[in-house]
């Protein structure tokens, strides 16, 4: 019996995929995006269950318990925030996702990692969209070691295997999957369809071999990226390198880590001299003007596995619009309008007439719920115009009744605020340490009126 080719329709813009062609994606909603890709053919073998497999089955299925578990040794990449971020280096036979926008830094920071990396292990560093020339220069500029990594200009994912298959390098690093092909594809580079494709013969060959692969993608305006879904479940980790041209400093973020903690967050900052960590990240985000100004705190945010010290900004403003305005930078839009909701209905306050802005200083993106109590700190701060004490830190979660809830670390944000000389800190009551801290007077409370009073606004 002939084997029928199997095909899938696959959307250009979001990845999903269909089994029938369609005009519209019913996930993006984009017109005209569909196209054809062949899948594999289907496995061979044809064997009844009953009589092929009997014997398989014992030695396929196991108790977790019978499997030898091998202590694969991490490799670290010798930058700490970048172990950090990856969980404590790199493992064998994974796959990483490095995203950015480009200029970002993504080649930069690789090609300082792998040049110091291959001093002890093999690395092949394929590139598809630099010069060997270029990254020769690149790496002379920033004074890197040149003589163990391997480099080489190639887009085909084909001639990519067949090279690494000799070479077979512990470490390579694919700049970058949106520029890669593959001959049986029929679709341009940076397709969906292409990437997927490209990126799983990539994978399949790390898996097979124990390689690391490293994959550079970029990511388009909406900070997505290209393909996103056919990519993520493929790999291990995926870091995103984020930060804006007006600002030497870089973030990396793991979305996503099976070896580690996610929303770990490395501090980078891009100089002349390229890429350089922050191991003190605290430290620079908490650069305060001399004279602190009205709508300004600290807060203590949890990046991963450590805590964070981080300034928040608040503007309030007599409004000249019908519909007053709600802008946040670095934190969530929808979150401050709730949060001005509770401090109207439950702190007797209203600032509906008011525009108001919020601003998290130095670029960081807060996800978490703990920068709460300082947002509505530092706009009433802002609205009162009265200074909060420059010696004050101030965490936890705000309810809708307006009760402060308890936040997870609490002790280890508190370590870190007197590390860096606070000595008042107002906390959810039930954050407050049973010991006390050395030099830091801990104010617990429990309602938004009761956060008021404590910071005297
Ligand atoms: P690059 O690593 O090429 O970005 P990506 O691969 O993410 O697209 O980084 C390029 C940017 O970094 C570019 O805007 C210049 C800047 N840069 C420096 O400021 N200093 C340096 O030493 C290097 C190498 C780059
Ligand atoms: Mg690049």
């Amino acid at each position: 019996m002939a084997t029928k080719v199997k095909s899938a329709f696959v959307c250009n813009d979001c990845g999903a995929d269909y089994t029938k062609w369609q005009g519209q994606c019913t996930e993006c909603h984009a017109w005209n995006t569909l196209s054809e890709i062949r899948l594999g053919s289907p496995a061979r073998g044809g064997k009844t269950l009953r009589s092929g497999f009997a014997g398989a089955v014992d030695s396929a299925v196991k108790t977790l318990a019978d499997i030898a578990l091998d202590e694969v040794p991490r490799i670290s990449t010798g930058t700490g925030e970048l172990d950090l971020v990856l969980g404590g280096g790199l493992v064998p036979g994974s796959c990483v996702l490095l995203g950015g926008e480009p200029g970002a830094g993504k080649s930069t920071v690789l090609l300082q990692t792998l040049c110091k990396l291959a001093e002890n292990h093999s690395a092949l560093y394929v590139t598809g969209e630099e010069s060997p020339q270029q990254i020769a220069m690149r790496a002379n500029r920033l004074g890197l070691p040149t003589n163990k990594l391997e480099v080489m200009a190639e887009t085909s994912v084909e001639t990519v295997c067949a090279i690494a298959e000799q070479k077979r390098p512990k470490i390579l690093v694919v700049d970058s999957i949106q520029v890669m092909h593959m001959e049986e594809v029929a679709s341009a580079p940076g397709s969906v369809s292409q990437v997927r494709e490209s990126a799983a013969m990539l994978v399949r060959f790390a898996k097979q071999s124990g390689t690391v692969l490293i994959l550079v993608g970029h990511v388009t305006k909406d900070g997505s990226l290209a393909g996103p879904k056919v990519l993520e479940h493929m790999i291990d980790c995926s870091l995103m390198l984020e930060g804006s041209s007006d600002n030497h400093f870089r973030t990396l973020r793991s979305h996503k880590n099976r070896f580690g903690a996610v929303n770990e967050l490395g501090v980078f900052a891009m100089t002349d001299k390229g890429l350089r960590e922050v191991p003190n990240p605290s430290a620079i985000f908490l650069q305060r003007a001399e004279e602190i100004s009205s709508g300004s705190v600290v807060m203590i945010i949890w990046e991963g596995t450590r805590p964070l010290l981080v300034e928040l900004q608040a503007l309030v403003d007599d409004s000249h619009l019908g519909n007053p305005r709600r802008v946040t930078v670095g934190l969530d839009q929808n979150r401050l309008s709730m949060l001005l909701a509770v401090l109207h209905r439950h702190g007797g306050i209203s600032v509906g007439d008011q525009d108001v802005f919020v601003n998290v200083v130095g670029g960081v993106k807060v996800l978490e719920t703990s920068a709460d109590l300082a947002l509505i700190l530092a706009v009433i701060s802002s609205f009162r115009d009265k200074t909060l004490p420059q010696d004050l830190v101030v965490f936890g979660e705000v309810g809708l009744a307006g009760e402060i809830r308890p936040v997870a670390n609490g002790q280890e944000r508190l370590r870190e605020a007197a590390k860096h000389g606070f000595t008042r800190a107002i906390v959810p009551a039930g954050n407050v340490p049973k010991q006390p801290i050395k030099g830091m007077q801990v104010i617990g409370v429990r309602k938004v009126t009761e956060a008021l009073d404590a910071a005297s606004c």
